[in-house]
């Protein structure tokens, strides 16, 4: 048997069927948003980001393609303080209509160096999907979907995202005592 996680969920912050209906509304929008134009791929932001995308991705009715990227920012729940980029998209993203799926806008660090390489990339458009964003993010990058803002302050797992790769497989968002 594994060992039990380090660190306890002290609290649910988003329900498991809460998460579901938001995330059936994005789908619903994203879908109607995206009917007509150049080709569609979603660019999740692992590790984070993989259960909301494949929750999100099934529920589109416009056609997709699916690629990840992988990012560090943070090590072990610390900041570092810069972005470096650890696994890159398999296929060009010229031409492309990109929507970045990321976990959590932070101090939204991450997401401005990801909207900076996909336009780089000579991509036809760039849009930015993510599950939380927090309050305190008014001057941050533009995000286009939304899924829930949350408060600053707690450290949030589950629905793909972990305290030191904790918890990433809780059905809700729920917070856990640390703040790195
Ligand atoms: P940003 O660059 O500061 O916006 O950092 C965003 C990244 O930090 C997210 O994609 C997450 O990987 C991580 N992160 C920030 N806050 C949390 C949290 O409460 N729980 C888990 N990961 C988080
Ligand atoms: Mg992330």
């Amino acid at each position: 048997m594994s060992p039990p996680p380090p660190v306890a969920v002290r609290e649910i912050l988003l329900p498991a069927d809460t998460i579901q209906t938001r995330v059936s509304a994005l789908a619903a929008e994203i879908s109607a948003d995206y009917r007509d134009g150049a080709p569609f791929v979603l660019v999740g932001v692992l590790k984070g980001a993989f259960i909301f995308l494949a929750d999100l991705a099934r529920q589109l009715t416009v056609p997709h393609e699916i690629e990840f990227i992988a990012l560090s920012s943070y090590d072990l729940g610390a900041a570092s303080g810069e972005v470096r980029l650890e696994l890159d998209v398999r296929h060009r993203l010229d031409g492309k209509a990109v929507l970045i799926v990321e976990d959590i806008i932070d101090s939204g660090r991450t997401l401005r160096y990801l909207i900076r390489l996909f336009e780089a990339h000579g991509t036809d458009s760039v849009r930015t999907c993510a599950l939380l964003r927090r309050k305190s993010l008014a001057a941050g990058p533009p995000i286009d979907y939304v899924g829930f803002d949350i408060p600053d302050e707690p450290w949030v797992v589950g629905y793909g995202l972990d305290y030191a790769e904790q918890h990433r497989t809780l059905p809700y968002v729920g917070v856990v005592d640390v703040r790195p």
